[in-house]
């Protein structure tokens, strides 16, 4: 197969290029380079078999240049920081993904598969039940004023009483914010168009994912990579609000093989599929497993996570997916959190990662007012 890759010079996008040239499959990268995710410009590692074109999902004329000729595309390409300019979100994620559509259908492509990369933040808090009522609902985000107490658990709109947080299923969407509207809408374009032109299309909304080439630039991507660049220092990470908070993590090898599955698998057509590890972590237990980890790299004891009762403006307090659907399909996810992380702690000590990453990354977050601290009294 002839496939487009976009957003390929990224962390999912290179990792499923190089699935895609093993398995024999010719490759066309598009990618912009966007900082800061490439803030040292062209990444080492993309390979050299695949053809690169650098040009811009926002671009009609990019999509004309680079769709004809292809039997399929995966479209990683995606704006992900963390800024209020809205509609850049839409502009990249939701915009892009029509173009898509619309080059396609205007000039009459027969693509045999498209795969569009959505995101776990579609479902916002997910779904909860209150276990006193027996009810299974969908939270609004968080007041700030409870967050302000330090009252960071959901609540039962019938009871009042503390929730529980549900695995959540693809039939949930509640977008929190621009990122998250955008790829609903993303989500919303490509199986509705796809259905309506006949271009086979799935959406694969991936939990938080794992593993080497993950941009040390990108201030919102995850704690892993602030935990571990912590450790690499000697430092202790920061945990907010109390830690209790789950998450679930999964490999991107495992994403690499949903995404190869789904590439041709009859049964994923007009489909949504969350991609995620499957088992909840605590964020303070995934803390320890990358402590753990660091140290065993470094041969020594490093400092316990700190938590001083912070927390991030806008940050779901439960973000756990079923993945029922795509064990249906014949997926699962293989691989645990310690080897991501052990193999991301490789590839940073491979990198000539100075301390600038970790202060670039802690200064943004600042300078864009997203942490804040719990009032005192
Ligand atoms: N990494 C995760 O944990 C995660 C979780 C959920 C969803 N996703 C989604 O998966 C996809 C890939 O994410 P990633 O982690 O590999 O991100 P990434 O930032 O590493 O890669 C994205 C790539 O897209 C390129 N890009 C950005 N804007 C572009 C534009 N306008 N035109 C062309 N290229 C552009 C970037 O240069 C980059 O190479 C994204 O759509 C993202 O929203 C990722
Ligand atoms: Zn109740």
């Amino acid at each position: 197969m002839k496939v487009l890759v976009t957003g390929g010079a990224g962390f999912i996008g290179s990792h499923t290029v190089d699935a895609l040239l093993a398995a024999g499959h010719s490759v066309r990268i598009l990618d912009n380079l966007q900082k800061p995710v490439h803030l040292k410009g062209k990444p080492s590692w993309l390979s050299p078999e695949a053809e690169f074109v650098l040009g811009d999902v926002r671009s009609k004329a990019d999509w004309e240049k680079c769709l004809p000729g292809m039997d399929a595309v995966f479209h990683f390409a995606a704006y992900q920081d963390y800024l209020p300019d809205f509609s850049t979100f839409f502009a990249t994620n939701a915009v892009g993904t029509a173009l898509l559509y619309e080059v396609a259908v205007e000039k009459g492509l027969e693509l045999d598969r498209v795969v569009v990369a959505s995101s776990q933040f579609v479902a916002g808090e997910g779904l909860h039940c209150c276990p006193k009522c027996n009810r299974v609902f969908g939270p609004d985000m968080r007041a700030e004023d409870r967050l302000k107490k330090g009252l960071w658990e959901h609540l039962c709109p019938d009871c009042g009483g503390q929730s529980a947080f549900v695995p959540t299923p693809e039939t949930h969407a509640s977008p929190p914010n621009a990122y998250a509207l955008a790829k609903h809408s993303q989500e919303i374009t490509a199986l509705t168009l796809g259905k309506r032109y006949g271009i086979d299309s799935t959406a694969l909304r991936y939990s938080i994912v794992q593993g080497p080439r993950q941009s040390f630039y990108n201030a919102y991507s995850g704690a892993c990579r602030i935990f571990c660049l912590h450790y690499h220092f000697g430092q202790a990470p920061v945990i907010y609000e109390d830690g209790a908070q789950c998450r679930d993590f999964v490999n991107i090898e495992d994403v690499v093989r949903a995404n190869m599955l789904c590439l041709v698998e009859p049964k994923a057509v007009g489909q949504i599929f969350n991609v995620g590890g499957g088992r909840a972590y605590t964020v303070a237990q995934f803390a320890q497993i990358v402590k753990e980890q660091m140290e065993a790299r470094q041969g020594k004891k490093l400092p316990d996570p700190l938590i001083p009762g912070q927390y991030r403006f806008g940050d779901t307090r439960h973000a756990v997916s079923s993945i029922e659907k795509a064990n249906k399909l014949g997926w699962e996810p293989r691989f645990a959190p310690e080897k991501s992380v052990a193999d991301y702690a490789q590839w940073l000590c491979e990198q000539d990662a100075a301390k600038d990453i970790l202060e670039y990354a802690v200064k943004t977050m600042k300078n864009l007012n997203v942490v804040r601290a719990v009032e005192k009294g």
